[in-house]
């Protein structure tokens, strides 16, 4: 149900139920309790029966508002923290990504003049390594930042372009398998969380694994949906990562899965490898269920 829906389903319920409620209590009142019990017993079956009926009542419609309350808190701050990552794409596309475009022009030039100058050269070829490489950095956080913008093509597609788009920058082929079926059976804020911890697993192993095999596999459990990232390359002794400073990219997606009622572990040792699980729990069907805002997020 989206918000529509469930506005108007709380409100056939709070003009009806009421109503309904009083007319069969009463239709039973005077054909059944009025000829069996005394009017005194009448009267107090009829208080206790109106006052449960009350407090089960109120008790179900503030849940169902608290909750579409909550639900459209999240959204707005995810409407926000989109609009500003947006800005953010903007800026790095217009001041850092232009300048190091002129940059690796310059570069080229310096080539072209130091042609006599060994010493030179070799070092002008460090500086235009090192651009190159800043480039595609900025270029894949460029990608990574707009890419929740193309969760409305759906979230399977946008993570099959996503694992492609790293099989192009790393030249390794990913054995990826996603959901079976490929439902999204999560809560409409979770897909743009999962995208981003997929991106943030994704961009370690460019950054750091060295690994020559990488699998990503998706598997429904029971009442959870479990993501995994494994490679081969280089891991790391998780304790000590604990106390990096200036390493955000793990402690970022544990929050990202906790928001979304998830947990996510890594398993890792120098020489064995990672493993990167997620999982997330499946939303209950009614109030907590819901599709159709997916590409709304930060
Ligand atoms: N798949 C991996 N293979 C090898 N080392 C990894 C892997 N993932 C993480 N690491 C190690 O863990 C460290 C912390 O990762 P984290 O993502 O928190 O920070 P980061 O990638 O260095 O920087 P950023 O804050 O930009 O993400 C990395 O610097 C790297 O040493
Ligand atoms: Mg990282």
């Amino acid at each position: 149900m989206d918000d529509r829906a469930r506005y108007l389903w709380l409100k056939i319920l709070t003009i009806l139920g009421p109503t309904i409620f009083v007319a069969g209590g009463e239709l039973v009142r005077t054909y059944y309790l009025s000829s069996h019990f005394s009017p005194a017993l009448v009267s107090v079956i009829t208080v206790v029966t109106t006052l449960i009926g009350a407090i089960l009542f109120s008790w179900y419609v503030f849940r169902a508002m608290e909750r579409l309350e909550t639900e459209r808190r999240a959204y707005k701050e995810a409407v926000l923290s989109l609009r500003e990552r947006e800005r953010i794409a903007r800026e790095m596309h217009d001041g850092v990504a232009q300048n190091l475009a002129v940059l690796k022009m310059e570069a080229y030039k310096l080539k072209d003049l130091s042609q006599g100058n060994q010493e030179v050269r070799e070092e002008v070829e460090t500086i235009d390594k090192l651009i190159n490489q800043t480039y595609l950095e900025v270029r894949q956080t460029l990608y990574d930042l707009r890419a929740s913008r193309r969760l409305h093509e759906g979230f399977w597609p946008t993570i099959q372009r996503q694992v492609e788009e790293f099989e192009r920058q790393t030249g390794l082929a990913v054995e990826f398998s996603p959901l079976d079926p490929p439902a999204e059976p999560w809560s409409e804020l979770a897909s743009v969380q999962i995208l981003r911890i997929i991106q943030e697993a994704l961009a370690n192993v460019r950054k750091h694994a060295s690994a020559r095999r990488v699998e990503f596999s998706c598997a429904r459990q029971g009442r959870t949906v479990e993501f995994v990232i494994r490679d081969d390359g280089q891991g790391f002794a998780v304790g000590d990562m604990e106390l990096k400073a200036h390493h955000y990219g793990l402690s970022v997606m544990k929050e990202r899965a906790e928001a979304i009622g998830g947990r996510l572990s890594v398993e890792s040792q120098p020489g064995q490898g990672t493993t990167v699980a997620l999982i997330v729990p499946v939303a209950e069907r009614g109030f907590d269920s819901g599709k159709g805002k997916a590409h709304v997020g930060g």
